[in-house]
């Protein structure tokens, strides 16, 4: 697993100081209001895991799963999993996802949210915002780290399921992508 890492963006030690800042932050904006966090999976469970547990709030947390990816290009269709969401009528919602990429997963979950929810506000926090044109004009209000466009496994990141438990965040070589491509 290790050897199929071109090299390490980002070590385990500076993702959680970067999360300690992004904790502050929401922490302050979120102190006086209800909030509940919708976090996507599979790409974010460690993303939120490790965030929260910085959040010293009485939040709610749900999940989505939703899938985008084959391989490493976007389908450009986002596909729920479940039919129903949770209740957030009047709520703050904060959407929590691993990457900002092509950007269609976050916006196709913000527009769902917006029609369905009746949630109070929506915004969207991610662990990662790759440098791409991106094909829908959509931004995240909290970002850990820009990268640049090469694709990254670890830290609950995937490549056909792969590489979700490495501590770090790290590229993967040409050779990795073209041995596990279907
Ligand atoms: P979009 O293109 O909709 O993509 O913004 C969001 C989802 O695509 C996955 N994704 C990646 N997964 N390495 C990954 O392991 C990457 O470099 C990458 N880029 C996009 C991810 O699941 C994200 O939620």
């Amino acid at each position: 697993m290790v050897a199929d890492i071109a090299r390490v963006l980002y070590h385990e030690s500076t993702i959680l100081s970067r999360l300690d800042e992004m904790a502050h932050q929401i922490t302050s904006d979120y102190a006086d209001k209800e909030l509940t966090v919708v976090s996507i999976l599979n790409g974010s469970f460690i993303f939120m895991a490790d965030l929260l547990r910085r959040v010293p709030l009485p939040l709610q947390i749900d999940s989505w799963s939703v899938s985008s990816y084959h391989g490493t290009k976007s389908r450009g269709q986002i596909q729920f999993r479940q039919q129903t969401i949770a209740d957030v009528r009047g709520r703050h919602v904060l959407l929590l996802d691993d990457i900002l990429d092509s950007g269609l997963t976050l916006r196709a979950i913000q527009e769902r949210l917006a029609t369905e929810s009746g949630a109070a506000s929506i915004r969207s926090c991610v662990l990662l915002r790759k440098s791409v044109t991106r094909e829908t004009a959509i931004d995240a209000d909290y970002i850990g780290f820009d990268i640049p466009n090469e694709f990254v496994v670890g830290y609950g990141l995937d490549y056909n399921e792969q590489y979700r438990n490495l501590p770090y965040i790290g590229v993967l070589k040409e050779e990795a992508i073209r041995r596990h491509a279907r």
